[in-house]
């Protein structure tokens, strides 16, 4: 059923680099700062900070009730970021946004106040057409969408559906795995996931609970081309300053992007 919709979008046929691209969210720079209202931590500060240390890019979630990033830091990232990600919810008001400040890539996502963090990933067959205008309008004005479903193949053929580009594979289940079988069971959902998205025509990004010891594995997962991480940077970030906790989370996933390219031309080898 999957290959059934293959070829809708060329994003796939673009190369996979080498080594995934890190995406760094600074929301919970920004969730000190609320803490007390105040001007400090700064995230357009942090975001600058992030990218001189190796960052590829900055993702931020302007949430409805404004938890974190507020709309001013949204408009200012822009000017001052090479790539910035906006994580929104499929809301119009948030959409009027997104198309003023054009960033150069979106993530839609789900929403629900009472949540801590984004639980789930979006159902995208919940509301088709809705979804589809959506992403119809922010594709219009040149950016490219990314929706982040879980490792579901309705999703990934929902998400394909909508017009989106991309998909962000969510990561939780894995990170937050309580033991060996169900994080291995989890790793194949992604895995089997990223492999259908590919074919399908998707650009495959993954994210949410990654970290220093859980990010190799979805390093190697084939056709994963951008990792958006942020709780784990930004806590490591407090003790070790941002700039060595962005340079740390990079080094990881360059050393498990190089061991996994080791092994492939060892395998080649033994082949030929
Ligand atoms: N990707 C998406 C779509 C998210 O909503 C989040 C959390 O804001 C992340 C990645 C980053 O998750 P974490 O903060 O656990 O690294």
């Amino acid at each position: 059923m999957l290959r059934a919709m293959k070829g809708q979008t060329d994003s796939a046929r673009d190369p996979i680099p080498a080594v995934p691209r890190l995406g760094v969210n600074v929301d919970h720079v920004a969730t000190v700062r609320q803490a007390r209202r105040a001007c400090e931590p700064d995230p357009v500060a942090a975001a600058v900070l992030a990218e001189l240390a190796g960052a590829d890019g900055i993702t931020v979630h302007l949430r409805e009730d404004r938890r974190h990033i507020q709309e001013r830091d949204v408009r200012a990232l822009r000017g001052f970021v090479r790539h910035m990600n906006l994580e929104m919810a499929v809301d119009r008001a948030v959409l009027a946004i997104a198309l003023d400040v054009l960033p150069q890539a979106v993530c839609l996502v789900p929403e629900r106040r009472e949540e801590v963090t984004t639980e789930g990933g979006l159902d995208c067959t919940r509301d088709p057409v809705g979804l589809a205008t959506v992403v119809r309008e922010l594709s219009a004005a040149g950016i490219v969408v990314s929706c982040f479903i879980d490792p579901d193949a309705r999703q990934l053929q929902a998400a394909l559906g909508s017009g989106a580009q991309a998909v962000e594979l969510h990561t939780g289940r894995y990170a937050n795995a309580r033991d060996a079988a169900a994080r291995a069971e989890a790793l194949d959902d992604l895995r089997m996931a990223a492999a259908a998205g590919r074919e399908l025509g998707l650009r495959v990004h993954a994210g949410h609970g990654l970290d220093l010891r859980n990010v190799a594995a979805i390093v190697a997962i084939p056709g994963v081309e951008e990792l958006n991480i942020g709780h784990a940077i930004v806590a490591r970030a407090v003790m070790v300053g941002l700039e060595r906790a962005v340079r740390e989370m990079k080094d990881a996933i360059e050393k498990a992007a190089a061991g996994l390219r080791q092994r492939r031309s060892a395998r080649e080898e033994e082949k030929s």
